[in-house]
């Protein structure tokens, strides 16, 4: 009776030295809550069979290399409004990789602007240009990560003819000039980005292509299209669009854990998660694979030029939503569900970019109490509501996005030189001085 077994000891030991291994509570009811893992689980960027992509635009290893450099060169910033802005912005400017590829300040300034600082917070407006003649947007930029998840791009989805838009085609080119490009069915990222090109002001051509030396990239990468079509923004987009998709956060604590680490995350990250797909609801919405979807919800928020924004103010489309693409009054003030990865890398954070911190934005849902009164009560989403989070939950919460959604490896993505050799992500002077280039 005393002496325990030799077995039953052997067994204690080899329970003790699993336990790192070995799920415990907490896992067990983060797996009751989230359903089918598979669904959460996201490809890495070579896994080109379970990446969503166009079928007009295959992935190619040939496209996605171009694309990576073409997002990166300030040589095709040849349309600036003035000299003084030719060759000196790129996609990344407003799509910093540092910052989880969105800018390092509240609103993205590509041409018309100066500086970097250290994750592009320090961009301002060149004085030489006003405010109207610079290239900025009414709305916080998205993350362009995880976006192959998402079928209709934009804030209001207004980009792609599959999935939510398959039923717009009467507004296509009227509520914005640029939707006409869904008539083509190239697939959203495609038909966007042309229009991308345009607004960003890069022009691509057989001359600027044959004169920045990319002319060999762009015949390896489309052998197949007619020389009128390969040096045109259609290929430059193509590729592009073939480099967006592959940008995929397949490395953060949370992938880990879906893929079985139950290491990969700590005990109060994995109560944050149990909030998010349990009790506290934001599956509701954010339940894609991207923690995204293509739900539209107003959620009551602020709009961008309350917080600072140049080039915006209260009659700005992008101030209505879904609404302001469709021209449907049931749409107005509903945005897309945007995707959850990485945000903590740069705030601020909603379109309108009205609150500093993902605490702040915790806090905030947990209060429902919509801040925007130019929003009716009728268009809240019911979802929207108090959640009566106490102060742990509220920090709980808070570290699993700020933590177990970020993917510390977003270097991957940045090519480590490109054909012109100029500075990039920005190539004015005071960027050159802040990134080392001079
Ligand atoms: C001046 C800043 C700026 C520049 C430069 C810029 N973007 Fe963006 N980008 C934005 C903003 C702002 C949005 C969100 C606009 C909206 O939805 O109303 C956005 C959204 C996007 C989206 C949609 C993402 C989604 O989830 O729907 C894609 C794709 C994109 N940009 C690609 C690019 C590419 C490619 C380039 C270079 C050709 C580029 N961007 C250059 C500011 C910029
Ligand atoms: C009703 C659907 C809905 C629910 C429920 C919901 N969200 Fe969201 N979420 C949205 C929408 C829509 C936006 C964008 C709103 C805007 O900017 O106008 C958003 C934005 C966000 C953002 C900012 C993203 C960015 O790019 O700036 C974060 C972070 C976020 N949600 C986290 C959460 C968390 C955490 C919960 C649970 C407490 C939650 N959401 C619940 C719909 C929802």
């Amino acid at each position: 009776m005393s002496r325990l077994s030799p077995l039953f000891v052997l067994f204690i030991i080899t329970l003790f030295s699993c336990v790192h291994e070995a799920p415990n509570n907490l896992d067990y009811e983060l797996n009751k809550v989230i359903g089918d893992k598979s669904h959460y689980i996201l490809p890495s960027s070579t896994e080109y069979d379970k990446i969503p992509q166009s079928p007009v635009n295959p992935l190619t290893k040939e496209k996605i290399a171009l694309g990576n450099l073409l997002f990166f060169e300030p040589a095709f910033a040849n349309e600036a409004k003035y000299t003084a802005g030719l060759g000196t912005y790129t996609c990344s400017t407003c799509h910093v990789v540092e910052s989880g590829f969105r800018p390092g300040r509240m609103q993205g300034i590509a041409d018309g602007a100066n500086g970097y600082g250290e994750i592009g917070e320090r961009r301002h407006m060149s004085s030489l240009y006003q405010a109207h003649e610079v290239d900025a947007q009414g709305a916080r930029p998205l993350a362009v990560l995880n976006v192959a998840f998402v079928e209709n791009t934009m804030w209001n989805g207004s980009f792609g003819h599959t999935g939510a838009n398959a039923n717009t085609k009467e507004v296509w080119g009227v509520s914005d000039a640029f939707t006409k490009l869904n008539e083509l069915e190239l697939g959203a990222l495609e038909g966007q980005n042309i229009a991308g090109l345009e607004v960003h002001r890069m022009m691509y051509n057989k001359e600027t292509i044959t004169k920045n030396k990319y002319k060999k990239l762009f015949d390896e990468a489309f052998p197949d299209m007619s020389e009128e079509e390969r040096y045109s923004r259609k290929a430059a987009s193509f590729a592009i669009s073939a480099y967006l998709r592959s940008l995929l956060t397949d490395q953060t604590p949370f992938q880990d854990w879906l893929k079985g680490n139950h290491n990969s995350m700590s005990d109060q990250e994995k109560r944050g998660a149990i909030l998010f797909f349990g009790k506290v609801g934001c599956a509701s919405c954010h339940n894609g694979p991207n923690l995204g979807s293509m739900q539209f919800a107003s959620v009551g928020v602020d709009d961008l030029f309350e917080h600072g924004g140049i080039k915006t103010n209260i009659n700005d489309a992008r101030n209505l939503g879904r609404g302001g693409f469709t021209l449907k009054p049931e749409d107005l003030y509903k945005f897309r569900v945007p995707q959850l990865y990485n945000l903590g890398d740069s705030g601020p954070y909603f379109h309108g970019g009205s609150k500093n911190t993902l605490e702040d934005v915790v806090r905030y849902f947990n209060n429902g109490i919509a801040e925007n009164k130019r929003v009716p009560e009728s268009q809240l989403s019911p979802f929207f509501r108090p959640l009566n989070m106490n102060e742990q939950e509220i920090k709980d919460l808070t570290v699993f996005l700020e933590k177990s959604l970020r993917d510390p490896n977003l270097q991957r993505y940045k090519p480590t030189s490109i054909v012109s050799g100029l500075c990039f992500p920005n190539n004015d002077l005071e960027s050159q001085i802040d990134l080392d280039c001079r």
